[in-house]
C-alpha cells in the first residue's frame, strides 16, 4: 500500500489523465449476473464501507477524504469495489451500518441530530446500507504516463481467500492495458508474504526496497514490478490466470 504522505504529495502533480467511465469486462452487466463477486468504479457513498475495510486491513488507514479527493479530483487515479451479487452468501458481516430503531421510529430525524451532537457518523438510510453491506473489497492505481502504479488493494477480512483481491487486481491489469501502460508497480510491505504471493502471481518480481517506508512502524517496503505488459509472458500468465479465476467465481 502506498504511505498516505506519497498520495498527498503525487495527488498536487495529478489532475489530468484517466478518467472514472471505464467498466472492465469483470464489471459488465452480462458477467454481474453470474459471477458472485464484480467490480464497480468506487463512488463517493462507497467510503464509508471502504473505510470500514481498510481499518480491518491496515495498521493505519487513510483519511475518508483522501479516498473522497482521488475519486473526484485526481484524473490519473482508478478506484474500485468489489460487491457481492445477488448469488453469494453473505459472511456475516453485515452489521457495520445498522439502521437502529430510532430510525424506524421517527423517519431518521432524531436520529440524525442525536448522532450530529455525538460527532458520530451520519446515519444510513435502508438502502444505502442495503449497497454498502454488498462492499467486500476495494482497490486503486494511478496511472501516470506509461506506469500503473498500485496504490492500495484490501478485501475484507471475512472474505478472503475467495479470489476477491485477485479479481480487484485482474480488473486494474485490465484497466492497466487499455490505458497501455508499460508496467505495473507498487510497494509492499516486506513482511506481508500474503499479498506478495497475489503479486507474484500475476508477474510481478522485486524491483528494490524502500527502506523505513512505513511511517507508523518504519517497516521496510518491497517494490514489485510486473514484466511488461505487452510481453508474451504477461500475456500468457495473465490470460490463464485470469481465466482461472472467472471459472472460479461463475455461480453456476
Ligand atoms: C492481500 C489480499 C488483498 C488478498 O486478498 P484475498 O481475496 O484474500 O486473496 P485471493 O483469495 O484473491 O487469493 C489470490 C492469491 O493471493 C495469494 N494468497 C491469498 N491468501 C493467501 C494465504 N493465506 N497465504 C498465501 N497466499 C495467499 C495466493 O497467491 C492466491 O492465489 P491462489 O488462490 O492461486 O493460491 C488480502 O489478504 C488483504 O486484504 N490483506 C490485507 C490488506 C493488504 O495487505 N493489502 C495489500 C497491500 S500491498
Amino acid at each position: 500500500m502506498t504511505e498516505r504522505g506519497d498520495v498527498e504529495m503525487e495527488r498536487q502533480g495529478a489532475e489530468d489523465c484517466v478518467g472514472a467511465s471505464y467498466h472492465a469486462s469483470v464489471s459488465s452487466p452480462s458477467s454481474n449476473e453470474t459471477l458472485r463477486y464484480f467490480i464497480e468504479p468506487m463512488q463517493v457513498r462507497h467510503i464509508p464501507a471502504v473505510s470500514a475495510i481498510e481499518r480491518e486491513s491496515f495498521p493505519s488507514a487513510w483519511p475518508s477524504s483522501a479516498y473522497r479527493r482521488e475519486i473526484q479530483r485526481n484524473r490519473m487515479a482508478y478506484y474500485i469495489v468489489a460487491k457481492r451479487s445477488s448469488a453469494a452468501r453473505s459472511q456475516g458481516q453485515d452489521t457495520r451500518f445498522p439502521i437502529t430503531s430510532e430510525q424506524h421510529e421517527d423517519g431518521g430525524l432524531f436520529w440524525h441530530l442525536k448522532s450530529l451532537l455525538r460527532n458520530d457518523a451520519r446515519p444510513f438510510s435502508r438502502e444505502e446500507v442495503g449497497e454498502l453491506e454488498t462492499i467486500v473489497g476495494y482497490a486503486g492505481m494511478w496511472v501516470m504516463v506509461d506506469e500503473a502504479h498500485v496504490t492500495t488493494i484490501a478485501v475484507d477480512p471475512t472474505y478472503r481467500g475467495e479470489g476477491i483481491g485477485e479479481l480487484l487486481l485482474v480488473a486494474l491489469l485490465d484497466r492497466s492495458q487499455e490505458l497501455r501502460a508499460e508496467q505495473a508497480t507498487l510497494e509492499v510491505r516486506v513482511s506481508n508474504a500474503v499479498a506478495q504471493q497475489l503479486y507474484w502471481k500475476y508477474t510481478f518480481q522485486n524491483a528494490g526496497l524502500r527502506r523505513r517506508y512505513y511511517s507508523d512502524d518504519g517497516e521496510d517496503a518491497l517494490i514489485m514490478t510486473t514484466k511488461p505488459l505487452a510481453s508474451a509472458v504477461f500475456q500468457e500468465v495473465f490470460a490463464h490466470h485470469r481465466r482461472k479465476l472467472l471459472e472460479r467465481l461463475r455461480t453456476d
